[in-house]
């Protein structure tokens, strides 16, 4: 029987496509499944990477789920992910119609997911959980008490509590710059101590199976553009392996996932995480950290035996464009 995987919302995600399909085709070269992609857009260049591609309504549309479940039972899906954060909350508030035609959600369960997307659930877990992250407010008024106290300074970093892809993010310096980002704005913006040091990433995949953290990558973040990761290098620390298998068990993640922290005085602070594939997972990849392969595993019942840090240190990744083209006919 064939393996197939569904990627939702593809968008400029070719390697994801590629990866998957790798991870899809045995030692002799043939292939064990297929890679099926969707997108609301017939212009979003991964879906012509995949064997298959199914244009899809806009996932807020009205009956957006049955149309996902219909393809998943016409091309035999085994697993379906998405590489977007509203639509993770979405699969997994469904998975149960997903299991009842033998497909598995390859992501985490839903109040996870939601406590993923808003960054005040996040930190108020991490606190209570006694990690470190950075001191947050959502109450300027509070922020404010404690500024006079001297329990926070300036500068402070303000973002959406629903924030995504780096929109709408400041440094602030000052009351007055404070207080006019709050009445500029109609979505909820928190305040959050502002860290200064290094900027980590990690990627990390769950045993779907054992729910046993089997592989983690670690990279330092050398330059981010458009909020993602542009340049970077890997690197490995037992003791933070360590902070992140134990974060990951107690918070109760499944699957992939990405995970933003900060070195501040050899000091990690854990800021978010985004329970999917990152837009930096080539960089795993390339370096051996193969999660497609994972994730097949699990679809076939196998369970993956712990496997961390199992890279090389000192290994770059530069991103650059690429450009795709097709005439009208293939579209
Ligand atoms: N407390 C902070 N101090 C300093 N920089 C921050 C802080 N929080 C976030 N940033 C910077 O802003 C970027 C975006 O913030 P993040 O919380 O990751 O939101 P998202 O990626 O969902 O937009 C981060 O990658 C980091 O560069
Ligand atoms: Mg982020």
């Amino acid at each position: 029987m064939s393996t197939n995987v569904l990627v939702l919302s593809a968008g400029t995600r070719n390697k994801i496509i590629q990866y998957f399909k790798m991870a899809l085709t045995d030692k002799s070269g043939k292939r064990i499944g297929n890679v099926i992609a969707t997108d609301m857009s017939e212009l979003a260049p991964s879906v012509y990477e995949a064997d298959k591609f199914y244009k899809v309504p806009r996932m807020t549309a009205d009956g957006y789920i049955d149309v996902i479940l219909d393809i998943c039972k016409k091309e035999k899906v085994t697993g379906v992910c998405s590489l977007i954060d509203p639509e993770l909350s979405l699969l997994a508030e469904h998975n149960r119609e997903f299991k009842d035609i033998g497909v598995t959600v390859i992501g985490s369960a839903y109040e996870i997911c939601e406590s993923c997307l808003d960054k005040w659930k996040m930190f108020c877990w991490l606190e209570e959980h006694h990690y470190n992250c950075a001191k947050t407010y959502i109450d300027k008024e509070l922020f404010y008490k404690d500024l006079n106290e001297g329990k926070i300074q300036f500068p402070v970093f303000v973002k959406p509590v629903k924030g995504s892809a780096s929109i709408a993010i400041s440094k602030v310096h000052s009351r007055e710059m404070l207080d006019a980002l709050f009445s500029n704005t109609d979505s909820q913006l928190m305040i959050q101590e502002y860290l200064s040091g290094q900027e980590i990433g990690v990627d990390c995949y769950i045993d779907m199976l054992s729910k046993e953290v089997v592989s983690i990558f670690c990279k330092n973040k050398i330059v981010m553009r458009a909020g993602e990761t542009d340049k970077a290098v890997s690197f490995k620390d037992d003791r933070l392996f360590q902070l992140v298998t134990q974060f990951v068990r107690e918070f109760g993640f499944c699957g992939q996932i990405d995970i933003d922290i900060f070195e501040v005085d050899g000091k990690y602070y854990i800021s978010e995480v985004n329970p999917r594939f990152g837009g930096g997972y080539p960089h795993a990849y390339e370096c051996g950290v193969n999660h497609m392969e994972l994730i097949v595993n699990n679809l076939n019942g196998i369970v993956n035996k712990p496997n961390i840090g199992r890279y090389a240190e000192g290994i770059y990744m530069m991103k650059y464009n690429e450009v795709m083209i097709k005439n009208g006919e293939q579209i």
